[in-house]
């Protein structure tokens, strides 16, 4: 079987290093704080609160977890935060009746599916939802902690509660969390100035609210390890030198790293070395496969943009300098702020530190091709 996976959240063997990252996360919660979470997308946010949510689950935490973004409104909210917490229920029927006490303007509907099991949702169909709900929603939360320990809630993808504006999302929580005894938080998310913004400006209501913490790019010599191990499962040898070079084109991304070595594993037969040619015919795949995707992709940008991804494609330090604006012939620096912040907010480039950078290295590569092609 494949031992490389993408796309998913990667967990057990799947999953390596950011032990540190990890007891961090664990001892804070535990500890009674809240946290938020910064990285870029598809460094391995996800994955590595799930790990943590295991740890904790093991030490008798109630754990809950919730992905905003496929969050579009408030009654999608509650719909979707109620499912989070009947997941967490063995006994659904004491669950509604808790339920039914503390979420007093909705009314929980136990059916049950083809098996015979119990299913848990709410019937809002002739209610309009607003911050009364919410906010019950939230002690409600708060009465499932158990002996004496918080529930963890850990809330994915945290910068789309601009979403939901209309009641004040950002106002009400933070107001419940400065109340509650028994919840601790984590707030984590991929559109790190929009986190940033929310967490460290002093007239938004969650400056100050948490600890802060980032996880950057997985070591360079655990993943060469990691890689080494999994292909010799299939006798396949992979050296130093290659592995590095598989790093390199995969920009050290956790996600596009297990995604080359995945094509790489289909395409290479037992007992075979890795060679550079079999990671550039499997690059090129992997391109070929998202040629589409990525041609529109760049087609549909402002020529601003346009011009700052072709910047990009060369290097991505200090962008707003002169001479970096000046030798990729940019724009003035408001258009060129514009179109970063686009950009950026697309989920198109990211920065780290004064760095700016492509997130898919692949569509990277596609645009060096395509610009030499074009221009
Ligand atoms: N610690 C890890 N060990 C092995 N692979 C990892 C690890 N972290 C991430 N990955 C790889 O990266 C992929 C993306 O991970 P994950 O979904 O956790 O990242 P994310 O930061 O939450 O991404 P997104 O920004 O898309 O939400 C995983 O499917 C896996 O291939
Ligand atoms: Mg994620």
């Amino acid at each position: 079987m494949n031992p490389f996976t993408y796309g998913t959240v990667a967990t057990g063997e799947s999953f390596y290093d950011r032990d540190k990252e990890c007891d961090y996360i664990v001892k804070t919660l535990a500890g009674g704080n809240n946290i938020v979470m910064y990285a870029p997308r598809r460094f391995g946010k996800t994955s590595l609160v799930i790990k943590a949510i295991q740890k904790l689950e093991k030490q008798g935490f109630t754990c809950i977890y919730f992905d905003f973004m496929p969050v579009f409104s408030t009654e999608s909210f509650v719909r979707l935060y109620t499912k989070s917490l009947a997941k967490q229920q063995s006994n659904l029927q004491k669950f509604a009746s808790t339920f039914s006490t503390i979420v007093k303007n909705i009314r929980p509907v136990i059916k049950f599916g083809l098996d015979g099991s119990p299913e848990f949702s709410i019937d809002i169909a002739s209610k309009e939802i607003d911050e009364t709900d919410v906010s019950q929603l939230f002690d409600l939360t708060e009465s499932l902690s158990r002996s004496n320990k918080p529930v963890l809630v850990f809330l994915d993808e945290f910068q789309e509660v601009e979403k939901l504006k209309e009641i004040n999302f950002e106002g009400l929580l933070r107001s419940k969390i400065q109340h509650q005894q028994q919840v601790n938080y984590l707030f984590f998310g991929s559109k790190t100035h929009m986190m940033q913004a929310m967490f460290n400006d002093k007239k938004r209501p969650f400056y100050n609210a948490a600890s802060q913490m980032t996880i950057s790019y997985l070591p360079e010599e655990d993943t060469i390890e990691f890689l080494q191990n999994n292909f010799l499962k299939k006798r396949i040898e992979l050296n130093t030198e290659i592995a590095n070079y598989i790093i390199k084109v995969t920009a050290n991304i956790p996600y596009y790293i297990q995604q080359l070595a995945s094509e790489i594993w289909l395409n290479t037969k037992e007992k075979v070395i890795i060679s550079i040619e079999i990671v550039d015919m499997c690059v090129e795949q992997v391109i070929i496969m998202k040629k589409d995707y990525f041609m529109e992709l760049f087609e549909n940008q402002s020529a601003s943009k346009k011009q700052l991804l072709i910047a990009l494609c060369t290097n991505g330090e200090n962008i707003f300098s002169e001479s970096y604006r000046s030798t990729h012939r940019l724009p003035s620096t408001a258009t060129l702020q514009r179109a970063e912040r686009g950009l950026i907010y697309d989920g198109v480039i990211d920065k780290i530190d004064n760095k700016h950078f492509i997130t898919d290295p692949f569509f990277k590569l596609f645009l060096n091709s395509y610009i030499n092609e074009q221009f």
